[in-house]
C-alpha cells in the first residue's frame, strides 16, 4: 500500500487523537505531514508537534500562534512553519506534501475545508459529518469534477454501509438500516426529559466521543444527521434509510437488497478501526490495535424502533432532509447553537429540538447552489436560534 501523508484536522479531538494512535503504531504506512486545532488545549497540541513533527501547523488565532511558538522546544519551532485563523485550515486541507486528509473538524467550520481538500483531488476521509449534511450537492459536484479526489466515510455506520453496499446502484436497495447506540436515555420512558443535567447527558454508553457529538447522540440529533449523510453519500431516498436502535453496537448497519438479501457489518466498537478502514481503502491490512469480536461471548443482538415523537430530533432531521434546499445547513447551525446552549444549562434538554423547529419553521429556503448561500443559511440560522433563546427562554 502507498504511504498515506496525512494533513488532519481537528487533530487535539477524539478522531484526531485516534487518528494519531494509528499513525504511531505504523509510521512505515502513515505520517503526519500537517495539523490543525484550535489551540484550547495547548499542552496536547504541543505533544503532537513535538512527537509527530509535521511541516506545517494551523491554530486558530495570532495570539494561540504567540502561545503555541513559546511553548515549542527550540528545536522543533525552526523545523515547522505556524498558520492561524480559519481560512489557513484551506492551507492544511490543500497541503501540497500530503495526499489524504482527516476531516476530525466539528460541525460546519468544516465545510469550506471538506470542499479544498476534494477540489485538490485528496484522499479526503469525513468523520466530521455536518459538511456532508449542509452541501451533499457541492461535495458530490466537487468529487465529480476532480478526478484524483476520494471521499471515504469515517462514521461507523457509513463505513458500515460503505462494505455492504460494495458499489451496488441505488435501485438494487429496498433498505438502509442505520443502527443507533440510542445514547444513554432511550429506554427510560418515564425519564423527564426538563430534568437531564448536560453531566448525565455527556455519559455516553459506548463511545467516548467530543461533546458536540455526545449530546447530539443523546438527543438522537446524531442519527438524524447521519440520515441526511447517508443520503448525501449513497442516493438512497429517505424513505429507504431506516433508524434501529441496537443497544449492544456490534452491527454497525446493514443493507437489505431488492432480492431480499441482507449484508450486516460488525466488529468491534472503537474508531480507530473505522480511520483504519478509510486510510487503507481499498486495501485490507492487519488490524493496528489487535481488536477482533469474540463470538463466544455475544449472546445477543436487539434491535427496537426509535420513539420520534419522545426524540424530536430525529424527526425534524429526516424533515430537513426530505425537503433539503438549505434546511439542512439551518438544521446543523441551529443545531450547533441549541447544544452549546444546553452545555452552558441555559435551555434544557427537551428544548433544543423546540429551538431547532422553530428556527427551521421561520426559514425561507433556498436552492443550495452555491458555498455562499450554504454560508448565508448557516449564519441566518445560528442568529436567529440566538434571538429566539433571548425571546423565548431567558
Ligand atoms: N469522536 C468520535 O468517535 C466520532 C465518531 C464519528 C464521527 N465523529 C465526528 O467527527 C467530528 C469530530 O468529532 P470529535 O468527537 O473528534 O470532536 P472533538 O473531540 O470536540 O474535537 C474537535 C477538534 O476540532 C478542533 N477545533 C475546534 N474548533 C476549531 C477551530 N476554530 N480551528 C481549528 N480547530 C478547531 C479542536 O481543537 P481544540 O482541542 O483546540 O478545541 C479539536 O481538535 C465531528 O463532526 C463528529 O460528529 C466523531
Amino acid at each position: 500500500m502507498p504511504k498515506r501523508k496525512i494533513s488532519l484536522l481537528g487533530a487535539t479531538g477524539s478522531i484526531g487523537q485516534q487518528t494519531l494512535d494509528l499513525i504511531r503504531k505504523a509510521p512505515s504506512i502513515y505520517s503526519l505531514e500537517a495539523c490543525a486545532a484550535a489551540g484550547n488545549n495547548l499542552e496536547a497540541f504541543v505533544q503532537i508537534i513535538e512527537e509527530f513533527q509535521p511541516k506545517l501547523v494551523s491554530i486558530a488565532s495570532a495570539s494561540k500562534a504567540d502561545e503555541l511558538y513559546k511553548a515549542l522546544g527550540s528545536q522543533i519551532k525552526n523545523k515547522i512553519q505556524i498558520i492561524h485563523g480559519q481560512a489557513s485550515l484551506k492551507d492544511i486541507a490543500s497541503f501540497p506534501f500530503s495526499d489524504t486528509v482527516i476531516l476530525g473538524l466539528v460541525g460546519a467550520l468544516g465545510l469550506e475545508s471538506a470542499l479544498t481538500a476534494l477540489n485538490h483531488g485528496k484522499r479526503t476521509i469525513f468523520a466530521n459529518k455536518e459538511p456532508l449534511v449542509m452541501a451533499g450537492n457541492l461535495i458530490r459536484e466537487a468529487l465529480k469534477n476532480n478526478e484524483k479526489a476520494i471521499l471515504i466515510p469515517a462514521d461507523s455506520e457509513h463505513v458500515a454501509l460503505h462494505q455492504c453496499l460494495q458499489g451496488q446502484k441505488p435501485d438494487k436497495v429496498n433498505n438502509l438500516y442505520l443502527t443507533a447506540s440510542g445514547g444513554p436515555f432511550w429506554n427510560d420512558k418515564t425519564l423527564d426529559f426538563d430534568s437531564i443535567k448536560p453531566s448525565q447527558a455527556l455519559k455516553h454508553p459506548t463511545w467516548q466521543m467530543g461533546n458536540k457529538i455526545t449530546i447530539d447522540s443523546a438527543t438522537l440529533m446524531n442519527k438524524g444527521l447521519e440520515v441526511i449523510e447517508a443520503y448525501s453519500l449513497f442516493e438512497i431516498p429517505y424513505d429507504k434509510i431506516q433508524v434501529l436502535i441496537h443497544p449492544q453496537s456490534l452491527v454497525h448497519s446493514m443493507v437489505e437488497f431488492i432480492d431480499g438479501h441482507v449484508l450486516a457489518q460488525l466488529g468491534a466498537n472503537d474508531m480507530r478501526l473505522v480511520l483504519q478502514y478509510a486510510l487503507d481503502y481499498p486495501n485490507r491490512e492487519p488490524n493496528l490495535i489487535n481488536k477482533f469480536l469474540n463470538w463466544k461471548e455475544i449472546n445477543k443482538l436487539e434491535f427496537f424502533e426509535p420513539d420520534l415523537e419522545r426524540f424530536k430530533c430525529l424527526k425534524l432531521a429526516y424533515w430537513a432532509g426530505k425537503y433539503a434546499q438549505t434546511y439542512t445547513a439551518c438544521l446543523v447551525a441551529a443545531d450547533e447553537i441549541a447544544v452549546e446552549l444546553f452545555l452552558q444549562e441555559k435551555i434544557k434538554f427537551s428544548q433544543i429540538p423546540d429551538l431547532i423547529e422553530e428556527v427551521l419553521r421561520k426559514h425561507s429556503a433556498q436552492e443550495p447552489k452555491t458555498l455562499e448561500i450554504i454560508q448565508k443559511a448557516d449564519q441566518w440560522a445560528r442568529k436567529q436560534a440566538m434571538t429566539l433563546y433571548k425571546e423565548k427562554y431567558i
